[in-house]
């Protein structure tokens, strides 16, 4: 049985095997953040950036060995189906096993209806939901050949629970990789689990000052959204719970309960 599997052993800092973890746009902000706690807390990490060199990817391994985990980076324009398809063969050929993927990468450009274009909508929707359908596809090939078990988190964004019309390419990208989050625990079980995590406002993101982060933070009905923390301790969450599957856990001081006819930026903006 998969070490992710185990409930007598569910914590990767015992295990004989480090598992290792793909985490998808590592580099910086969330992605980083996941990355070093999942270092903490017993995995290796695989760093997927867009490209290399890059400076901030090099520090992070740096870190990450510093905490004692083995870390590599693989650059691939998630955009670029050969880059995404290549990956995980990389990834095996580097670190000598997989366990999971967590894509956190995405693009997050505004616009509306208005705006939208054959190219916003593909520009959002490769990155941010056929790459993670490539690459929980090849996790489930090699958890197959290594008869494992895996998993795969979604980034999922709490709008989808509380829709407005604005970043409608990128809220259409994350609907569907909500979608296919459920559609893929049915279709790779019994190797994969495919869950989601949905995020409120975490980063301030953009053109978003400090004030107006701290006042998003203010109008959920816990006063205060998800941080960097919450959400890795979500996902470390996630990775370790052997019966969870096909859901999405919201993590966002219930933002998703405070219906909001606007995104929380262009509320603020306005107000
Ligand atoms: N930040 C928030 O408050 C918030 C709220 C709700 C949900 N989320 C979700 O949480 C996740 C992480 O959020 P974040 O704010 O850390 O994300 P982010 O900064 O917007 O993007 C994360 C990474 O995705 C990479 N990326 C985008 N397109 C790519 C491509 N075609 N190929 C390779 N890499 C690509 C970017 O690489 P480069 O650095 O090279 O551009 C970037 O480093 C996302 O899925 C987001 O939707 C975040």
């Amino acid at each position: 049985m998969s070490p992710l599997a185990r409930n007598d052993r569910p914590c990767p800092a015992q295990m004989p095997d480090r598992p290792v973890v793909l985490v998808t746009g590592a580099a910086r902000r969330l992605g980083r953040h996941l990355a070093l706690h999942l270092g903490r807390c017993g995995y290796d990490i695989a760093v997927h950036l867009r490209r290399l060199p890059d400076a901030d990817g090099q520090q992070l391994l740096d870190e990450l060995r510093r905490l004692g985990a083995r870390a590599e980076c693989f650059a691939a324009d998630l955009a670029v189906e050969a880059d995404v398809e290549s990956l995980v063969p990389r990834v095996l050929a580097s670190l000598g096993r997989l366990d999971a993927v967590v894509n956190s990468a995405s693009l997050f450009s505004d616009d509306d209806v208005h705006g939208l274009s054959y190219d916003s909508l593909q520009r959002h929707l490769l990155p941010n939901c056929g790459a993670p359908l490539l690459l929980a596809r090849a996790l489930h090939r090699h958890c197959e050949q290594a008869e494992r078990t895996g998993c795969v988190v979604n980034v999922l964004d709490q709008k989808l629970w509380n829709p407005n019309p604005d970043h409608l390419s990128y809220t259409l990208s994350k609907a569907a990789l909500e979608s296919a989050t459920g559609l893929l625990a049915r279709a790779l079980a019994p190797r994969l689990r495919v869950v989601g995590v949905a995020l409120g406002v975490t980063l301030p993101s953009g053109p978003m000052t400090e004030a107006e982060f701290q006042a998003a933070h203010r109008m959920t009905p816990l006063g205060r959204s998800s941080t960097a923390d919450d959400f890795a301790e979500a996902v470390a969450f996630l990775l370790r719970s052997p019966a969870i599957t096909g859901t999405t856990l919201l993590v966002d001081g219930g933002q998703h309960l405070a219906a909001q006819p606007r995104d929380v930026f262009h509320l603020l903006k306005e107000s």
